[in-house]
């Protein structure tokens, strides 16, 4: 059996907690999906494209990780892979009620499905795209939070 997981977000974009979380599930699954929402209530500034491009870069080491885009329930897009563990990662308390709330709806909408959660290394639990864009946006020096790759991009957007 090939163990199969999804780890949904909106990557807008993709920061070394993301990775992190990416390290600890690719070495647990077979196959770790990684999975973009479009997000368009959260406004995203990256587009869907630019979000996919800049992860498949920065996972390109993992011959066990993908990148899609996906539309729609989370639960129902793992019914269409056929995986029943979808990923989440834990940063502060802060995000528990949100995740608890989001886990257990997801089991009710669909029970077969499993939230699995991963910490990140203490040194990544306060990092967070919304926070990294505004700082950026600022002037700071991104660069202990994204690859360069994306450090690059959103410099990039900073001059549009
Ligand atoms: N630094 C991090 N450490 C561990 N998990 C994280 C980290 N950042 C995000 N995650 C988790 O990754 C998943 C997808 O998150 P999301 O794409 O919303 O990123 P985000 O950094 O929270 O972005 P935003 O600030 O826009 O909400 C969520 O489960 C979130 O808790
Ligand atoms: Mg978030």
């Amino acid at each position: 059996m090939t163990r199969k997981a999804i780890y949904p977000g909106t990557f807008d974009p993709i920061t070394f907690g993301h990775l992190d979380v990416i390290e600890r599930a690719a070495a647990l699954y077979d196959k770790l999906f990684i999975a973009v929402a479009k997000s368009e209530d959260k406004n995203p500034l990256f587009t869907v494209a630019e979000r996919i491009e800049m992860i498949s870069e920065a996972v390109k080491k993992y011959d066990n990780v993908e990148v899609e885009s996906f539309e729609g329930l989370v639960v129902d897009y793992a019914v269409r892979k056929q995986v029943k563990v979808v990923i989440r990662g834990l940063r502060m308390i802060s995000d528990f009620e949100y995740e608890f709330q989001m886990a257990l709806t997801n089991r009710k909408l669909n029970s077969d499905i499993e939230t699995v959660f991963m910490m990140p290394k203490d040194s990544y639990s306060y990092l967070s795209s919304r926070l990294i864009k505004e700082v950026s946006r600022l002037g700071a020096d991104i660069s202990k939070f994204v690859p360069s790759h994306v450090e690059r991009k959103l410099r990039g957007k900073k001059d549009e």
